[in-house]
């Protein structure tokens, strides 16, 4: 199954996805790499590659609307038979959502939907929560309120800043990310996948 990668920034998820495709853990093919900014990372992982690296900027487009369907036609020309958020910082807006209906996953560094948004693993400090983790889940129009497919735990340690948490939470993120995709790319239904819990991995 082809994949089109959605990336705001550093890409260790793409990466990680990368490295599972190489590795054969993971089914799927990359497809190309979109980002709404020109200086992130990820894109250099795509060239690396020699992946489409496509860069949908907002500020290029009119309004939000706009950029929404630039988007849509550009992981159409990608023909993705899935959609994946690995860090992509914006909300997916009506025209993408509608181009690519149930075939979207993020990936969140929080179990949802305990502490949405930006900034998971300053929340979970905050909170003064002992266990935090990852969630993959589908896209919707909310934010990081799409159906959950999979979540990992990770257990928070004295002394830990965000930065420190967000480490451990990414270290499960690269673990139960690839095998999600590897289950969608594997033909397994969201029921099967959503079965599965605290990133047990959905066997082939
Ligand atoms: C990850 O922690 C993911 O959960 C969140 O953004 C971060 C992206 O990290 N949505 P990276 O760019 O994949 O390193």
């Amino acid at each position: 199954m082809r994949v089109a990668v959605l990336a705001s920034g550093r890409g260790s998820n793409l990466a990680a996805l990368a490295r599972a495709i190489d590795e054969g853990r993971c089914a799927a093919t990359l497809a190309g790499v979109l980002s709404d900014r020109a200086s992130a990372p990820a894109l250099e992982l795509a060239r690396a590659r020699g992946l489409p690296a496509i860069v949908v900027p907002p500020s290029a487009h009119a309004d939000r609307a706009a950029w929404d369907e630039a988007l849509a036609r550009a992981i159409a020309q990608l023909e993705p038979g899935l959609v994946v958020l690995a860090g992509f910082m914006r909300l997916i807006g009506p025209a993408t959502l509608a181009a690519f209906r149930d075939r979207i996953v993020n990936v969140h560094p929080s179990l949802l939907p305990a502490f949405p948004g930006m900034d998971a693993p300053r929340q979970a400090l905050d909170a003064g929560v002992r266990i935090t983790g990852c969630t993959v889940h589908l896209v919707d129009a909310g934010v990081d309120t799409g159906r959950i497919l999979a979540q990992a735990a990770v257990r928070v340690s004295p002394g830990d800043d965000a930065a420190r948490l967000h480490a451990r939470i990414q270290a499960a993120e690269h673990a139960l990310f690839p095998r999600v995709v590897d289950a969608l790319a594997r033909g397994r239904s969201m029921d099967e996948i959503a079965r599965f819990e605290e990133g047990e991995a959905p066997r082939p």
